[in-house]
């Protein structure tokens, strides 16, 4: 299935960034790089910064970081193939043939086979819909018109048993159970799945059918089953990744700036219908970690509006709490909770869309909604209930990574407790995340310059400088050293990556936070330097403090041999285990 890295490394050595990022966000020549607003988090000062001779970008204020390949997936919400794709396109290179496996192959068959017969089904579903008296009143009766139904795709599935025959011959195909439109009973009868039923289609990110929910026609408990039937996890569709609607509100969403996330289909439906086409639905589940992220890569303002009832508070809950490792500080998520007898539909009807857009702005933000529920049934009068706060609080916090809104927060709990930030962040033990907060600039400036650092520096910049270092020569256990080993064997296997395809082939093994603190770094070193240069004065002082140990552990060694172990100091004799001949003698 994979394109051959080689043809990847040669596309972004023919594109040039900043013709591509500069399409869709026009950049400022700012010194040797450009710079403009960050397209991924909402900010008033240009911390956005792409580099010409390194073709990356990085931005000081969210982390973003990418090759130009990574700014179009991030940015367009595209796939990798497809961001390959358009690149090639660009810059006229024809994507060599993928070799497959005859597995991907036939995987691949099948699942343009199920695309179809699902786009089969929608047509004849519309067409449906269009004959029968029945359902078209329901909808009406909701308040639909045909403009929005047409916008939806929504249809009708007739009652009967085997009705998808007449567009679908191969009826018996395993397509058709794949796709999830028919079943086969034990009595091996085949039927479909949804007989008498709304149909609403769910696409995919293209805008293909990949799946349907069916809404019976009655009210709740009446005979015919479910109120909504939807369809199985099938290999294309898989209910925690997609998000109903979003294909439909994406333009919409990028317009408003911001998407409101509703319980149900109706809801998105008739949201649509007052004008409010920027929102979407998790389908049934809860809003997933998934979800979120999809979300981000179209806007940095996400609102939740479930129903107002018990269960909608608890799926708000829910949705906050699967977002927390996803939040940054760029975004704002909102909850807008509804009188407890109103679902956004219900509500958009009664008071319009204004009233909605009104309520909306009011939504409650994260950071108030947390310390609200934390509050709940909290008086915090008691040392115990206080306790009890801090308790319920500490997992929220921990899963937290932006820096800003987890230092607020933390601030904001602690103040409600009584104790101080540095009280706090002890009883915690939470100080590590405030070091792991991804720096800025300044920062970057101010810490003084390992000289392992330097070298990762380097050798990220220019992999084929590695061949000049020996790995014995890095013998340290901080993680720099780690990075620097971990470079050492990735320049040696492939000389040509560039920074960004090191960067990335780190990420999982080092720590997110040095990673992006790297990539940060990278953006100001100053690669107008003569680095074969540089890097031989840094081999230079790595090769002295590398002799300085062995000739102590030279005399430690001595020393050992002639008066016995017991004669060094606990100091040197870790010294000694850890240079070569402490390991060596052992293994001799
Ligand atoms: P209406 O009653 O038509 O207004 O539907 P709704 O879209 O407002 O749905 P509701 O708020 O009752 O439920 C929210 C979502 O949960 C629905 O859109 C479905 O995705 C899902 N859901 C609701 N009822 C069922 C059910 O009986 N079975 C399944 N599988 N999902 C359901
Ligand atoms: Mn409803």
């Amino acid at each position: 299935m994979a394109i051959p890295e080689s043809f990847i490394q040669e596309l972004l050595n023919r594109v040039d960034i900043i013709d591509v990022i500069d399409a869709s966000v026009p950049l400022r020549k700012a010194g040797a790089n450009y710079s403009a607003c960050c397209p991924f988090h909402n900010e008033k000062t240009p911390s956005f910064t792409v580099s010409p001779t390194k073709q990356f970008y990085h931005c000081f204020g969210c982390g973003a970081h990418g090759t130009a390949l990574g700014f179009l997936i991030e940015y367009q919400g595209v796939g990798f193939v497809d961001a390959v794709h358009e690149l090639a396109k660009r810059v006229g290179m024809i994507v060599p043939q993928e070799v497959r496996s005859e597995q991907a192959v036939a995987a691949q068959k099948a699942a343009v086979g199920m695309i179809e017969a699902l786009q089969l089904a929608t047509d004849y579903y519309r067409g449906e819909l269009k004959k029968s008296e029945k359902a078209i009143a329901y909808l009406k009766g909701r308040g639909l018109s045909g403009e929005i139904a047409a916008r939806f795709q929504i249809g009708y599935a007739p009652p009967g048993w085997q009705n998808l025959t007449e567009v679908l011959p191969d009826y018996q195909s395993e397509t058709l159970t794949l796709a999830g439109l028919a079943i086969s009973n034990d009595a091996g009868r085949r039927y479909d799945r949804f007989r008498d039923r709304i149909m609403f289609p769910i696409h995919d990110q293209k805008g293909q059918v990949i799946g349907f929910g069916g809404r019976v026609l009655g009210g709740e408990g009446d005979d015919a089953g479910p109120k909504y039937l939807n369809s199985p996890e099938t290999p294309l569709f898989q209910k925690g990744n997609e998000l109903y609607g979003l294909y439909m509100a994406r333009r919409a969403i990028r317009e408003a700036g911001r998407v409101v996330v509703v319980e149900g289909y109706m809801d998105v439906v008739a949201l649509a219908q007052y004008g409010i086409a920027y929102a979407v639905a998790a389908l049934g589940t809860a809003t997933t970690p998934v979800h979120i992220t999809k979300l981000m890569r179209q806007t940095d303002d996400i609102i939740f509006c479930f129903d107002g009832d018990a269960a909608g508070r608890k799926a708000a809950w829910r949705a906050a709490m699967n977002s927390l490792p996803a939040l940054t500080d760029g975004l704002r998520l909102g909850f807008l909770f509804l009188p407890s007898e109103h679902d956004p539909d219900s509500y958009v009807r009664e008071f319009g869309t204004d009233a909605f857009e009104r309520a909306l702005a009011g939504a409650l933000p994260l950071s108030q909604y947390l310390v609200e529920k934390l509050g709940e049934d909290n008086d915090l009068q008691s040392q115990e209930s206080r306790v009890r706060f801090l308790n319920e609080a500490e997992p929220i916090l921990k899963q937290i990574q932006a820096p800003r809104l987890g230092l607020l927060l933390r601030k904001r709990v602690a103040e409600l407790v009584g104790i101080s930030l540095d009280e706090l962040e002890n009883s915690l033990g939470l100080r590590q995340t405030a070091a792991r907060r991804p720096s800025g600039p300044q920062r970057v400036n101010r810490r003084p310059l390992t000289l392992e650092r330097h070298l990762i520096h380097m050798l990220l910049i220019k992999p084929q400088l590695a061949a000049g270092l020996e790995m014995k020569l890095v013998s340290g256990k901080t993680p720099e050293c780690d990075v620097l080993r971990r470079l050492l064997e990735l320049a040696a296997a492939s000389p040509n990556l560039s920074s960004q395809a090191l960067l990335q082939a780190l990420q999982g093994e080092i720590a997110e936070a040095l990673r992006t603190e790297l990539s940060s770094e990278l953006m100001i070193v100053d690669d107008t330097l003569d680095l074969e240069h540089e890097f031989a004065g840094a081999l230079l002082q790595l090769q002295s403090t590398w002799e300085k140990q062995v000739s102590t552990a030279a005399e430690l060694l001595l020393l050992a041999q002639e008066k016995g172990l017991q004669a060094l100091t606990p100091e040197q004799r870790v010294l000694l285990q850890g240079s070569r001949w402490g390991h060596g003698k052992r293994k001799e």
